[in-house]
């Protein structure tokens, strides 16, 4: 296991704890990607990489030549570390299922601006151009997968209203960041509109309709997806 963050290392360890001991998780270190993969290459059968690729954008980035030279960076270094025919799972949330599907997201004014930095039109955008992404650095095509019976957080987080005013949720969830950095450059207040949104429809008893709205729109769409990649092998 590997992250950027000491802390949610050190966090990742306690949660995987019995994993360590028995061996199965033979690593649980700071990595900083697009560096290379510690272990070598064509070391791994697999490698997961889940909500991370977002982060990895840059100033060259641009969504209309599909240069994305951080995050293209990061994938050819998976690439390389992959054993043929090993697999690769990047998971990642389309806007249309974060916006339509989770319910929070229903609060946020003018949410969609959000969305508007290149790497998150990639990550968060269309499947083709992450697959040509994908294509660029080797892999073949991809499969997309939404599993429906999935959410991203623990049920008693996401259906919890008092946890959604929480500063300790508001600090896990990567909009909220998009968010207070929209507020501070633009002199905008959203992050106060959505305190009060929330207090407004609590107060008047429309929150658990509001739930329910987008609630549907997740058991039909989804809220994540999980695309998948194997590196040719060596009978390919
Ligand atoms: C939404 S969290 C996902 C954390 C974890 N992968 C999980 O599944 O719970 C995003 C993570 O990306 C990490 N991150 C951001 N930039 C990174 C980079 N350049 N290399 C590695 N990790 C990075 C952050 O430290 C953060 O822990």
């Amino acid at each position: 296991m590997f992250d950027a963050s000491e802390g949610m290392l050190s966090y990742a360890r306690t949660k995987v704890a019995d994993y360590v001991v028995a061996g199965r998780v033979p690593h649980c270190e700071q990595l900083v990607l697009p560096c290379p993969i510690p272990g070598g290459e064509q070391h791994y059968d697999a490698i997961c990489v889940n909500f991370v690729l977002h982060h990895l954008g840059s100033p060259d980035d641009n969504i209309d030549t599909l240069t994305f030279p951080k995050a293209t960076g990061a994938l050819r270094n998976i690439y390389d570390a992959l054993r043929k025919g090993g697999l690769f799972l990047m998971i990642t949330c389309l806007r249309q299922q974060l916006t339509h599907c989770l319910w929070h997201f229903g609060l946020i004014e003018k949410v969609d601006d959000l969305f508007k930095e290149p790497i998150l039109q990639l990550m968060c955008g269309d499947y083709n151009s992450i697959e040509k992404i994908l294509m660029e650095v080797g892999f073949p095509a991809m499969q997309a997968t939404v599993p429906l019976h999935e959410i991203i957080m623990k049920p008693q987080h996401y259906y919890n209203v008092d946890t959604a005013s929480d500063p300790k949720f508001i600090l896990a969830v990567s909009a909220f960041a998009l968010l207070k950095k929209r507020d501070k450059e633009m002199g905008t207040n959203y992050m106060e509109t959505y305190f009060q949104r929330l207090h407004d429809l609590k107060e008047s008893n429309k929150l658990e309709a509001l739930i329910d709205e987008k609630e549907g729109m997740r058991k039909t769409y989804g809220c994540l997806t999980v695309i998948a990649v194997q590196k040719p092998s060596k009978y390919t």
